[in-house]
């Protein structure tokens, strides 16, 4: 009897580390993934704020994916002559078109100015939907929409990003359309 007990005990424990063992594997490589998804698709050009380097404008790595500064304090957008050209952008995380000003969301796992506190499926149907926090509001442009996204690629974005530091910016909220852009 007592031996049958310890057979179940030591399998049982076998059991439990090689799970942990696969989990913690499964992540790294999930984030490996993501990190690679978000790099490839350039998340960065338009959600890292950039910095003038020796070499001309750089992305500042010390606020990846940060988002818009908001506390940057940037002027109100120029005046557009009527014509084709219809779209301004300040430091690449501020945009103003016809459809008002938005701001690069924060995409670093702050609680309160960023995806902290997001589900995973919040995030993923975001990116299929083009919805604010998954089922709100349409999102602005320059925003792309990502229906194709599979949703093992989605896990590992979402891995990724709530794995980098995060920063503390509350990114203003988009801005109506006043008059031409
Ligand atoms: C061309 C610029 C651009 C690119 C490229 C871009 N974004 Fe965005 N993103 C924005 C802007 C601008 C907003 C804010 C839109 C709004 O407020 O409606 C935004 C918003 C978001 C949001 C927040 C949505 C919400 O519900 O508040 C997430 C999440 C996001 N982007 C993730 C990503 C990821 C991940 C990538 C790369 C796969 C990416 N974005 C690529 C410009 C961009």
């Amino acid at each position: 009897m007592r031996r049958t007990v310890w057979i179940v005990l030591v399998v049982a424990m076998a059991v439990g580390v090689s799970s942990i063992r696969s989990a913690a594997d499964g992540s790294a490589e999930a984030r490996a993934r993501g990190e690679y998804m978000i790099k490839a698709m350039d998340c960065n050009a338009c959600h890292t704020p950039w910095k003038l380097g020796s070499r001309g404008p750089e992305p500042d790595t010390s606020r990846l994916l940060s988002g818009h500064p908001g506390k940057a304090g940037f002027p109100p957008p120029p005046s557009l002559a009527p014509g084709p050209w219809n779209v301004v952008t300040a430091g690449n995380t501020a945009w103003s078109g016809p459809w008002g000003i938005s701001y690069s969301s924060n995409l670093t796992p702050d609680e309160e100015t960023g995806l902290g506190s997001w589900t995973e499926k919040a995030f993923a149907d975001c990116m299929r939907h083009g919805k604010h926090l998954g089922d709100g509001r349409d999102l602005l442009p320059p925003m792309p929409r990502y229906p194709e996204l599979t949703d093992a690629d989605l896990h590992a974005m979402f891995v990724y990003l709530e794995s980098i530091p995060p920063v503390a910016n509350r990114v203003p909220d988009p801005e109506p359309r006043r008059g031409t852009p």
